[in-house]
């Protein structure tokens, strides 16, 4: 297997020492994509908000920065990247601005109505129940809470063969544009929008509760 596709495979549930490695080699490449996502949304100082497959941290920690009144939670189901999200956070967590919890998308430690604002990127390829984990997705958040879903691959012919390839390297499931939409309005989000770079196949889809 080449050094591209070990790298590739660990994105799913990165684990052990070269898991840490290629997280935060993430913590860096998603830059772009982070920021992007991001600039689909306002942040106020006061939010509380939720960052799924937190992977290594970095996101958790950009919004911690713009929430000095909010806290900032992240989740993911790797044990090793619970334990690298808190090394990369443990500023804010001494501050009790972060929080870092093990867990699945699919059922998650939080009461209903808790986050103003969620934000998955790069992770939705691997849910295991697009609609019911969106619908759980739903719940945590606060009613008019957003969602932000970012991602720098979509299912698009131009791009279909290197695609195809990273589908099947890491079981990655991968929609386009219109099916964001409809699973996002079969789980029942009120308001969606979705925007595209299409030269890059990065997407945002923006939903609200
Ligand atoms: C490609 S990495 C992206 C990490 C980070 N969000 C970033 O942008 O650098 C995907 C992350 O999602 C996590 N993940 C995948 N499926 C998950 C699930 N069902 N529940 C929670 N976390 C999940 C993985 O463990 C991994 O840390």
């Amino acid at each position: 297997m080449s050094f591209t596709e070990k790298f590739v495979k660990q994105c799913r549930k990165p684990s052990g020492r070269f898991g840490k490695f290629v997280a935060r080699a993430m913590n860096f490449g998603h830059t772009g994509i982070r920021r992007w996502g991001l600039s689909h949304t306002s942040i106020n100082p006061d939010a509380i908000i939720l960052d799924i497959g937190c992977g290594g941290g970095k996101t958790v920690q950009e919004m911690a920065l713009r929430t000095p009144d909010g806290k900032v939670y992240g989740i993911d189901y790797s044990e090793d990247m619970v334990q690298l999200s808190k090394k990369v956070n443990e500023f804010f967590i001494k501050k009790g601005l972060v929080e870092v919890r093990y867990g699945t998308v699919s059922s998650m430690p939080f009461a209903d109505n808790t986050f103003d604002l969620v934000t998955a990127f790069e992770s939705y390829y691997f849910w295991p129940n697009l609609i019911d984990d969106l619908k759980e997705i739903k719940r945590v958040l606060k009613p008019d809470g957003t969602l932000i879903i970012a991602n720098e691959v979509y299912k698009d012919d131009k791009f279909e063969k290197r695609n195809t390839k990273w589908a099947k390297l890491i079981d990655m499931q991968l929609h386009t544009p219109d099916e964001y939409k409809e699973f996002l309005s079969e789980a029942g989000y009120r308001f969606v929008e979705i925007d595209k770079i299409s030269q890059k196949n990065w997407i945002t889809a923006t939903a609200i509760k």
